[in-house]
């Protein structure tokens, strides 16, 4: 088997435990009207060597929070729990996840730029870490603070939009001028001084946090936006004259590469570029506490799906695979194909083993729902593909069910962790099981 480093995502071993699924039944031919022949699925030790990896490179006193709405599976959260890692939660029910799932408060980030007062007074009662996103929330905590018995361990950050620009993905660019999120940090040093100052006057304010963007920024602009922060907290405690920010929140944002196994880039290159670009957040004298909002690098490149072909057409230049999983899953390929998330493609046959790469032809790998762009895949080159045949889609471990649809009332799939021990066999762990008619219809009830 490969070494961990050669094969960081489990490339190698990745056909064979799809041949196992499918040898285990958990691809089968549907025999009942609730029976979909699709599941997604974890190479678990894969995505528990990529956090230990993270943990090892930063240091003892950052606490990797990982993004929740990347992939908000119970068992994700409860195992990135127990290995040490904290939840940031874009909404209140993710928080409320997190802490059902036993996170401690403290190790829970919410980060919404539209919090509602009650939001705001339940996540300071269970002493949950606050981001604020603007200056109208922070009046608002002001507000309610004096209702509130605020712990020692409290957190409560703002977000500044530390304006590096945008990236390669508009959609995900959050540092531009025109961005919803965060306070602007513009470079006029009379708005800063003024900034500086309405934050040392909010005197419980303890954290800076910014979130550069997601896919598509380069490490450059996600450093920069770091040292942008870190200059700010600077000079708010020299304006306090004593340490009144204590805590760094340096959001997420690095980048996943759809093109091949590899992690591009790595969080080591991302490590390496803050401690030559922004060493004060590797030194715990300086800031006690520094967090990361990490989500689709923790995720993307550990899950995949695999879904029988139903029904194959001839069409105009190839082959359209009508398979069990469309937009309602791949939400953001299908509506934007050309710009992200590009799935790799492997072909298998009806058994579960791999197809010969000969004859290849363009394959649409389309959905089941009821419109024209409902294609996850656009032109993969595979040999001839069949009826019953089974394809795998790559990079599907995050960012996708996450994103499930109700459109069309379609059915979430089934999700399985496995890991191959060391005779080569595999083991497989039900980690959510599959979504019922009548719990898929029953959002639409009265
Ligand atoms: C505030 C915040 N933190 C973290 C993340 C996770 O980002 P990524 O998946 O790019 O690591 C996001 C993504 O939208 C975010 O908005």
């Amino acid at each position: 088997m490969a070494s961990a480093e050669l094969d960081p995502v489990g490339a190698a071993c990745r056909s064979a435990a799809l041949s196992a699924a499918v040898d285990a039944g958990l691809l089968r031919v549907p025999e009942t009207i609730e029976d979909k022949p699709m599941a997604l699925f974890y190479d678990l030790d894969a995505w528990e060597r990529n956090l230990a990896n993270i943990r090892a490179l930063f240091g003892s006193h950052w606490l990797h929070a990982c993004a929740a709405k990347t992939n908000p599976l119970f068992w994700f959260l409860r195992r990135e729990k127990a290995l040490g890692h904290g939840a940031e939660c874009a909404s209140i029910a993710e928080v409320v996840a997190a802490l059902e799932n036993g996170f401690a408060p403290e190790n829970v980030v919410f980060d919404s730029p539209s919090k509602t007062i009650p939001e705001i007074r339940y996540a300071l009662e269970k002493g949950v870490h606050l981001n604020m996103d603007n200056l109208q929330e922070l009046d608002r905590v002001v507000d309610l603070l004096p209702g509130l018995q605020l712990g020692e361990q409290q957190v409560l950050g703002l977000r500044l939009n530390p304006l590096v620009g945008a990236g390669s993905i508009a959609a995900f660019s959050v540092s531009t001028g025109k961005s919803k999120f965060g306070v602007p940090l513009y470079p006029d040093p009379k708005y800063q001084a003024e900034l500086v100052q309405r934050v040392t006057k909010a005197s419980f304010l303890n954290c800076i946090h910014v979130h550069t963007g997601s896919g598509g920024m380069g490490l450059k602009q996600l450093v920069s936006g770091v040292r942008a922060a870190v200059d700010f907290a600077k000079a708010v405690n020299e304006a306090a004259g004593h340490q009144q920010v204590r805590i760094i929140d340096i959001g997420g944002g690095l980048s996943t590469n759809f093109e091949d196994d590899t992690l591009t880039p790595s969080f080591s290159e991302y490590a390496d570029a803050l401690r030559q670009e922004v060493p004060e957040i590797f030194d715990a004298s300086q800031f006690e506490r520094v967090i990361s909002e990490f989500g689709a690098s923790c995720h993307i490149k550990f899950g995949w799906l695999a879904s029988r072909i139903e029904y194959i057409k001839e069409c105009d230049g190839g082959r359209i695979a009508l398979i069990h999983a469309g937009s309602e899953i791949f939400l953001r390929s299908s509506y934007c194909p050309d710009t992200f998330m590009k799935h790799r493609v492997l072909p298998f046959d009806a058994t579960g083993r791999p197809k010969a790469a000969t004859d290849l032809i363009p394959h649409d790998i389309a959905g089941p729902l009821c419109f024209a762009g409902d294609v996850v895949v656009r032109d993969a080159m595979l040999p001839p593909m069949d009826q019953g045949d089974i394809v795998m889609l790559m990079d599907a471990g995050g960012n996708t069910l996450s994103l499930h649809t109700t459109h069309c009332s379609r059915q979430m799939p089934s999700v399985f962790g496995y890991r191959q021990l060391p005779d080569a066999s595999f083991t497989f762990e039900t980690l959510k099981g599959p979504q019922l008619i009548k719990d898929t219809i029953g959002v639409w009830r009265p």
